[in-house]
């Protein structure tokens, strides 16, 4: 007996030798392809769901150390390419107070910084396209890659966000204080 796996079922299911002879030259076997497409679903499920798992407990095995060693913990931001060159986007680090704006300044390059300034605190705006912060408060600008004050009222760099790019994740993996 033919396993039917190895079978050739036409799309109306008819025998192959009442096919007309276009199908029979060029037959599509519609239950095993679908077969094929269903294994393959199956089989990118399952590799995914490992990867995620296996991403997952790196974090946590990561972080654990860190902890021993008193080192701030790791958080994930975003995907790489998740941001348009230009783009910026807002997360919450080291505490879920703290505020802080990841930046694609280039193709490769992203920055990230608190967004408090430091003068009085006000929420500092990207201005990726002028290169730099602005501070509405006082109009005080930083440099969009150093974080370092450029014009008005501040005279410290804004904090800077540590960056760890791991497996296409962009994660926040500590903070460097302003050092003036
Ligand atoms: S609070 Fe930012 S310039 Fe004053």
């Amino acid at each position: 007996m033919t396993d039917r796996e190895e079978m050739t079922i036409a799309p109306n299911g008819e025998p192959m030798e009442l096919q007309p002879k276009w199908r029979r030259d060029f037959p599509v076997d519609w239950p095993q392809d679908h077969y094929v497409a269903r294994r393959d679903f199956t089989k990118f499920m399952v590799l995914t769901s490992f990867a995620f798992l296996a991403g997952q407990a790196w974090i946590v095995l990561q972080n654990l150390l860190r902890q021993r060693r008193g080192v701030p913990p790791l958080r994930r931001i975003a995907g790489i390419g998740q941001l348009p060159v230009g783009g910026s986007l807002a997360f919450n680090y080291p505490g879920e107070h703290d505020t802080c704006l990841l930046v694609r300044i280039g193709d490769d390059s992203y920055v990230a910084f608190d967004q408090r300034c430091t003068h009085l605190s006000c929420a500092v705006i990207p201005e990726p396209e002028r290169g730099r912060f602005l501070c509405p408060c006082h109009n005080g600008w930083f440099d969009i890659e150093t974080g370092k004050p450029l014009a008005g009222p501040p005279r410290r760099p804004l904090a800077r966000i540590r960056l760890e790019i791991v497996n296409d994740e962009i994660y926040a993996a500590g903070v460097e204080l302003s050092t003036i």
